[in-house]
């Protein structure tokens, strides 16, 4: 990492609150990253940060494993801002005292600006904020005054009148208002960060980076046709040019036109080093009598990793291997709570005794950042837009067995899905929105003829992260030309339903 670069590092303690706060800080344009609570200080301060700031959190401070950070976060001078639990663990960690089995206050309240000046300099007296105040304070620590406050909660902001800061509402909550104004105050007049962090300023730094790294030897890359590896390859690609080989496998599992597109857009469109292999018919003969949905997804991860390995090997002499992997990546391998419900094999899911060194230039970034550095290095807006696609593609669509047959039909399908949904103007407002082949054939009836044929399912979704999601309420007229047009241009389907599931308990994917 480049050292002059401002970093503000936020201390995770639990929840979502971290990664909102980081959202807040990067869209202010200054560079941020996550740290687990308990980093040493050694660890944090290796990192220069210009300030720190304390999450907030699930936990009950008052619990004997109550989750708390080193002490010498509040000792330096560092500029130091306590949201929430963090304020809780600030104000007990100097000397305050909490009282204990009170009931906080939780959600939106007016908030009374009491001291205007630095955290709430150029905010209004009066704002409504999300309350978070769990913790509730008995009395602060020494050399602590009241900043702000509300009905209940009479030490909602605090700060020591030199580097401590704590709020017992969320700053980062689009709830409070001008919440992200606060966050900025925070950073730019109490921390004196600058707001230099731009997709511009950091392709810049990453170029120079990888030029530095790589030299003049060789790189390859799985390109998918997904944001994150288009973004990673072609930002690779500005540092080292045709030193860059990228590697596309066509596994026969992807949408209508993909595979012609990928080639048209980093082959002839940007001129990059790729090679294209066509292993289709490789992947349906591995997957011929197939129906268990966790043995298609190995099936077609070994068989990536075999493909991509015999191109690779006749490359020559290959040093490093660039992945698209992105900050909500790093941050998700770093928690061991989550269970696995189905295994994620991503396209570039390389398996690690792989001799190559990695480059992962999107690794600090979250998947919006990503998008506008695409779109600053010039990828169009449609390929950075794009849904999420699963690696398995097709085949985690087509329910048991996979064969061509189905795989033609539900690909016509998915097109007309897809297609409608973008002339109806909503395809970037879902997470997702594709077309399955549940194998259930039903009785029909077209021209006067009976039909025993496909029933296609539609899915729609809309998520944050495609952790959750509720099923879309598309509009009826929006389905029903969906339906229409399905039942009318594809051969072998007479029926169209919707899927009305929400996640959970179903997942987005059928399989
Ligand atoms: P589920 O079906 O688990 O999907 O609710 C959540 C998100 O993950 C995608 N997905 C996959 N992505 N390999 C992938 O790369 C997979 O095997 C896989 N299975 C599901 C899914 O499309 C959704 O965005």
């Amino acid at each position: 990492m480049s050292q002059t670069r401002e970093t503000v590092i936020i201390l995770d303690f639990g929840g979502s609150s971290a990664q909102m706060v980081a959202r807040r800080v990067r869209e202010a344009q200054v560079y941020c990253e996550l740290l687990p609570y308990k980093t040493p200080w050694e660890k944090i301060i290796e990192k220069k940060p210009k300030a720190i700031i304390l999450s907030g959190g699930p936990s009950d401070i008052n619990t004997e494993n109550a989750p708390i950070c080193d002490k010498k976060v509040f000792e330096s001078n560092i500029p130091v801002l306590a949201i929430g639990y963090g304020m809780g663990l600030m104000v007990k960690t100097l000397g305050g005292a909490l009282k204990s089995g009170c009931e906080g206050e939780l959600g939106p309240a007016e908030l009374i600006i009491d001291r205007g000046e630095a955290l709430f300099q150029g905010i209004d007296t009066q704002i409504t904020a999300f309350m978070d105040a769990s913790d509730c304070i008995a009395f602060l620590p020494e050399g602590f005054e009241v900043l702000a406050h509300t009905n209940k909660t009479p030490f909602a902001a605090i700060g020591n009148g030199k580097n401590l800061y704590g709020v017992q509402f969320r700053p980062e909550k689009p709830s409070t208002l001008a919440g992200s104004d606060i966050l900025k105050n925070f950073l730019f007049s109490i921390a004196g960060c600058r707001n230099t962090w731009s997709a511009k300023a950091f392709i810049q730094e990453q170029i120079d980076l990888i030029k530095k790294q790589v030299g003049d030897k060789k790189a390859i890359c799985a390109l998918s046709g997904g944001v994150d590896s288009s973004v990673a390859a072609l930002l690779v690609h500005k540092a080292i040019g045709d030193n860059l080989i990228c590697i596309f496998v066509d596994n026969g599992l992807l949408r209508k036109n993909e595979a012609e597109n990928v080639v048209k857009t980093f082959k002839d469109k940007l001129n990059m080093n790729l090679i294209a292999v066509d292993a289709s018919s490789r992947f349906l003969n591995k997957l011929k009598g197939v129906t268990e949905p966790e043995r298609k997804r190995k099936i077609i991860g070994e068989e990536f990793i075999r493909v991509f390995e015999e191109e690779a090997a006749k490359l020559g002499k290959i040093d490093f291997l660039v992945q698209g992997t992105v900050y909500s990546d790093v941050i998700e391998s770093g928690t061991s709570s989550n269970v696995a419900v189905k295994s994620h094999h991503n396209v570039g899911g390389l398996p690690e005794d792989l001799e190559f060194k990695l480059i992962e230039p999107l690794r600090e970034l979250f998947k919006d950042e990503v998008r506008k550095v695409g779109v600053e290095l010039g990828l169009s807006e449609e390929l950075v837009y794009r849904q999420p696609f699963p690696g398995p593609g097709l085949a985690v669509r087509v329910l048991g067995e996979v064969t061509k047959e189905k795989l033609d039909i539900l690909r016509e399908a998915d097109f007309i899905v897809t297609e409608e949904i973008k002339k109806a103007g909503l395809y970037r407002d879902l997470w997702q929105a594709f077309a399955i082949l549940p194998g259930v054939q039903s009785v029909g009836v077209k021209g006067g003829m009976r039909t025993y044929t496909h029933t296609i399912a539609i899915r729609a979704i809309t998520s944050e992260d495609g952790m959750t999601g509720r099923w879309a309420r598309l509009p009826y007229e929006l389905l029903d030309t969906i339906s229409t047009r399905i039942t009318r241009e594809v051969e072998g389907v007479n029926r169209v339903v919707y899927d009305i599931t929400s996640k959970p308990p179903a997942t987005i994917e059928w399989e």
